[in-house]
C-alpha cells in the first residue's frame, strides 16, 4: 500500500468506516485500538482468500456448457494445450500455474545483488497462474512485456536464451503461430476472466490513488475497475 504506518494506523482506526469495521472484525483489541500493522496484515489476508475465481467463461465451459467458449476461443484452448506451444504444461489447469519454477530466460530481479555473468546455472521463475491474466498488464515478474501478444511472441521466438542464461526448460523452444492462432490464443486467456468475486467498496470509501488519501466520500460504491484494459 506504500502508505506511512504512523499516520495510516490513526487514519484508519478514526476513518467512520474502517474504525468500526475494525472494531468488529477483531473484537479482542482493546477498544479504539483495533487498528495495527497486525490487524490490517489478517484482514488483507482474509480479503484475499476471499477470492476464488471459478466462474470464467472457460469453467462454464469445462463444467459442460458447450456455448460458454466462442469458436475461437476454443481453438485457443486447443493450442493452449498443444504439444506445438505446450502452455499447458507449465500453466496447469485449474490454476493456470504451476508448483514447480521454471527457467524461460527471464532473469529474475535480483535487487542488490550482483548476478555473476559466469554463472550460468538456470535461473528459476515461480509459473504464475493466468487467471485474470488479461486484466493485468504489463506482464512477467518484471513488467517488460506490456501485452498478452508480446508474451506469446516471447514463447514463439523460443523465450530469451542469453549468455547468462544458457539453460532454458526443455518445453521452451520456438513454434511457428500464424496471425489468426495468435488472437486465438489471446481470445482463449480473455476467457479466463472472472471479476464476479470482486467486492465492493464500502459506501464511505473513495478510490484513491495514494494509500494516505484514504478518504470520505458520499455515494460511491462501484466495483473497482481493473487497471488495464479490458481482454480484446
Ligand atoms: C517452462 C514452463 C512454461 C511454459 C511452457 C509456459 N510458461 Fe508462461 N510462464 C512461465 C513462468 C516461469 C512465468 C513467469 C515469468 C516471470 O515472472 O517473469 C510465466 C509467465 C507467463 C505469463 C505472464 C503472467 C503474468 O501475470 O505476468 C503469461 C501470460 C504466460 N506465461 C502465458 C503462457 C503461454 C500462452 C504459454 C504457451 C505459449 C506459456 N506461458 C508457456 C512458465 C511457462
Amino acid at each position: 500500500m506504500a502508505a506511512d504506518p504512523e499516520a495510516l494506523i490513526p487514519r484508519l482506526q478514526n476513518h467512520p468506516e474502517y474504525g468500526p469495521r475494525f472494531e468488529t472484525a477483531f473484537p479482542a483489541e482493546k477498544p479504539g485500538a483495533a487498528v495495527s500493522l497486525e490487524t490490517i496484515a489478517r484482514a488483507l489476508a482474509a480479503f484475499e482468500r476471499t477470492l476464488v475465481f471459478s466462474n470464467s467463461r472457460y469453467d462454464r465451459f469445462v463444467r459442460g456448457d458447450r456455448d460458454a467458449l466462442m469458436t475461437p476461443e476454443r481453438r485457443g484452448l486447443n493450442l493452449f494445450r498443444s504439444l506445438k506451444t505446450r502452455c499447458f504444461e507449465c500453466h496447469q489447469p485449474p490454476t493456470f500455474a504451476s508448483p514447480v519454477p521454471g527457467s524461460i530466460g527471464l532473469a529474475p530481479l535480483t535487487a542488490g545483488v550482483d548476478h555473476d555473468p559466469l554463472d550460468s546455472r538456470p535461473q528459476l521463475l515461480e509459473v504464475p497462474s493466468l487467471r485474470n491474466v488479461a486484466l493485468t498488464a504489463p506482464y512477467m515478474h518484471d513488467g517488460s512485456l506490456e501485452d498478452l501478444e508480446s508474451v506469446i511472441r516471447f514463447y514463439a521466438d523460443g523465450g530469451q536464451r542469453t549468455r547468462s542464461q544458457p539453460f532454458l526448460d526443455t518445453r521452451i523452444r520456438p513454434f511457428e503461430l500464424d496471425q489468426s492462432e495468435m488472437e486465438d490464443l489471446v481470445a482463449f486467456l480473455g476467457a479466463l476472466t472472472d471479476t464476479g468475486p470482486v467486492a465492493r467498496r464500502p459506501p464511505r470509501v473513495r478510490e484513491s490513488a495514494h494509500a494516505n488519501e484514504v478518504e470520505e466520500a458520499t455515494a460511491s460504491s462501484d466495483v473497482p475497475r481493473p487497471r488495464s484494459s479490458p481482454p480484446r
